[in-house]
């Protein structure tokens, strides 16, 4: 059961039209502190305005903690810079999903599970050449997601939530398989098919690039910033993507297709498809030969151009995830011997911004995608498939916050609006 948030005894006092009311203030377990409007619309006929949730806590939940101004991220209460040193992703998944890190008994059967569900449908395989050429694989991702209701029409929501770790080792291990199935489509190989004695990220690796013609070979710094990578995007709270997953879920949609609309939030360029974009515009730059031109574009207010990785919602400092990337992206460039001269632009860019008046004022830095798409093409994963890598790493949290929000019965998720349209007016 989901903890109750605590009141403190305190409350902000509201006047509406000679009212007074008091709205209890609440409190989490960082302290972080509410104040609770549940009562507010029965009380005073009002609703709180607050676009694009500025200011609102939409659920109280357990799975993550983000504290922005100090650059905290803990998943479960543990940090992430101890959980990308000392476990799996596999075990960051158990965690999230579970609340607490496998014991060796249930890792192990979280593994058979994984392996056991790591096949697709072979009628499935089938729908990936129907796509058309140069689809992006999100999409097809979202799409082949979607299906997996059509595949499992009978499982309810109850046995999806009383079976989780078979919920979550289906959708965490079928979905990396669709996810090299679409690459390898898309270039026109064969599909590779999973190995049972392969670890998650291995195998991953290995369906991607494994060919007939070129066997992969596995190295181990490739599969443990793999790891790492994956770890380090496996939740993030209350973002619009999870946002979108408690939303459908609050409406009961089948799992599939609540995870579904995950990964089309995701795919926007301001949330998760940023990894792509950083690429496109440190080439720009290079292309162009100036930093500081583009600089002088993000910071011109009548164009809509952003820095892409740069600046979050939550974090007014570094991004943690951001700085453990930037530290590793050095490290296995250097272990695999790649010398990327998109590293010295965004380097150069990074430089530029950190000192500049614009971006200082407005507690803009590198977030978690600036340095990842560099890992990424030093893997040689394209560019098309850096925020379905993104999405693998998510899962996780999704279906934590997913389980989370089930087993609240909340209810149904339905916003107010304040209309500014027409009064009545008649034909
Ligand atoms: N480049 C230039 N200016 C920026 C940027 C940027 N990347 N980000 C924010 N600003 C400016 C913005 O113009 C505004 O200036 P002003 O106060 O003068 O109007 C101010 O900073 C505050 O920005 P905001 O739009 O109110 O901030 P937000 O919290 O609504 O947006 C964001 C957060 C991540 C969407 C935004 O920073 C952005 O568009 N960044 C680029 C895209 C990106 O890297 N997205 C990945 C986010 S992290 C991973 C994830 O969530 O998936």
């Amino acid at each position: 059961m989901l903890k109750k948030v605590k009141p403190t005894g305190e409350f902000a006092t509201l006047t509406v039209g000679g009212q007074q009311i008091q709205l209890p203030i609440v409190i989490g377990s960082e302290g972080e502190r509410g104040i609770d409007v549940a009562e507010l619309r029965k009380k005073t006929g009002c609703v709180t305005l607050d676009p694009s949730f500025m200011n609102t806590a939409s659920c109280c939940s357990e799975v993550t903690f983000i504290d922005g101004e100090r650059g905290i991220l803990r998943y479960r209460g543990y940090p992430i810079e101890e959980l990308v040193r000392k476990v799996s992703f596999v075990d960051t998944a158990y965690l999230l999903v579970h609340g607490a890190l496998p014991s060796p008994g249930e890792k192990r059967k979280f593994s058979q599970l994984l392996t056991a569900n790591s096949l697709l449908h072979e009628d499935m395989r089938h729908f990936f050449d129907h796509f058309p050429r140069g689809a992006h694989p999100m999409h097809i991702l979202g799409t082949m997601i979607n299906a997996l209701s059509t595949f499992y029409p009978n499982v309810d929501l109850l046995s999806m939530l009383d079976d989780i770790d078979l919920s979550t080792a289906r959708l965490i291990s079928t979905v990396r398989t669709m996810a090299a199935f679409a690459y390898k489509k898309s270039i026109g190989d064969p599909v590779v098919y999973p190995r049972h004695d392969l670890s998650y990220c291995a195998n991953f690796l290995y369906m991607m690039f494994d060919s007939p013609i070129k066997p992969y070979v596995i190295r181990p710094e490739a599969v443990d910033i793999l790891n790492l990578l994956l770890i380090l995007h496996a939740d993030h709270e209350q973002n619009c993507s999870t946002t979108a997953v408690r939303t459908l879920g609050s409406a009961q949609v089948n799992l599939y297709a609540t995870i579904s609309a995950g990964i089309s939030a995701l795919s926007g360029p301001l949330h998760g498809g940023a990894n792509q974009a950083v690429i496109d515009m440190l080439k720009h730059i290079q292309r162009e030969g100036s930093v500081k031109k583009c600089i002088a574009k993000a910071k011109d207010k009548d164009d809509p151009f952003r820095l892409m990785g740069f600046g979050h919602r939550v974090y007014k400092t570094f991004d943690p995830r951001a700085k453990i990337i930037k530290e590793e992206c050095h490290k296995f460039l250097k272990a695999m011997h790649v010398d990327d001269s998109l590293l010295e632009v965004a380097m150069e860019l990074e430089d530029i911004t950190l000192r500049d008046e614009y971006f200082i004022e407005r507690k803009l830095y590198p977030n978690v995608d600036f340095y990842s798409g560099i890992i990424y093409r030093a893997l040689g994963i394209p560019e098309n498939m850096f925020t379905v890598i993104f999405a693998l790493g998510r899962l996780p949290g999704w279906i934590a916050h997913w389980k989370e929000m089930i087993g609240a019965h909340t209810k149904i998720t339905r916003p107010r609006q304040i209309y500014v349209g027409e009064t009545l007016k008649h034909l």
